[in-house]
């Protein structure tokens, strides 16, 4: 399921957040590449010991947890810290699948990507190109936000990022292992989720939906990990 959140950040933000990056230190983006990935990654990145990306990716992470549609969507266990890229000047990124295990100095132990975000942090009118292409079974998926939102998908996808021709692209990038590691239980929870919530400002006192709610957690309970 890919999934628009629109406004994890505001425009005030989004300003504040590119104006600390934009004075930051920058490092060619092959230094975190797979070798895999090394011959196809151009663009820049904030190192991962940075502290403005520590600070911008710990007030994402706080904005995001606050989302319901979010947490209903992504369950999230542990979250990998946020990653900060740039392209310019024809900056790409080919074709590739993310690795599924991944290790931060930031953070203790591991964390299996089960989902991926990407927070969009320019406005789509100040670059040409830059779009997101997410290949599914249904076909390719071009995304491009607006500055302060973000798409959610699963890390399985092949994906890539178009040359930016114009301007200068921001965005935050990172991942989460979720509660739930299958993305089609993932889907079902979610939209139970969204039919409770539906049902409940249509009519609060339904009793049925004790029972709803109950198999809501009583699936969460047999399907996830923690
Ligand atoms: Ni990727």
């Amino acid at each position: 399921m890919l999934l628009h959140i629109p406004n994890v950040l505001t425009k005030a933000q989004v300003q504040e957040c590119q104006d600390m990056l934009l004075a930051a230190d920058w490092v060619d983006g092959k230094n975190t590449a797979g070798h895999l990935a090394l011959h196809s990654k151009n663009n820049s990145q904030l190192p991962q010991d940075s502290d403005v990306g520590k600070q911008i990716g710990d007030f994402i992470l706080s904005c995001l947890q606050k989302m319901p549609l979010f947490m209903a969507a992504a369950l999230p266990n542990k979250f990998y810290p946020p990653m900060f890229n740039c392209y310019q000047h024809a900056g790409n990124f080919g074709n590739h699948i993310d690795n599924a295990i991944r290790q931060s100095p930031l953070i203790a132990g591991q964390v299996r990507t089960d989902l991926s975000m990407t927070l969009f942090l320019s406005e789509p009118d100040s670059y040409d190109g830059g779009e997101l292409v997410i290949e599914d079974t249904y076909g390719e998926k071009r995304v491009k936000l607006p500055a302060g939102d973000l798409i959610l998908y699963p890390s399985t996808s092949m994906h890539r990022v178009t040359s930016v021709t114009k301007g200068r692209r921001l965005a935050s990038f990172f991942w989460l292992q979720s509660l739930i590691r299958s993305d089609e239980q993932r889907r079902i929870l979610y939209d139970l989720d969204q039919s409770i919530m539906a049902l409940t400002q249509q009519d609060p006192q339904q009793q049925e939906l004790v029972r709803l709610s109950g198999v809501y957690h009583n699936l969460l309970r047999q399907w996830s990990e923690t």
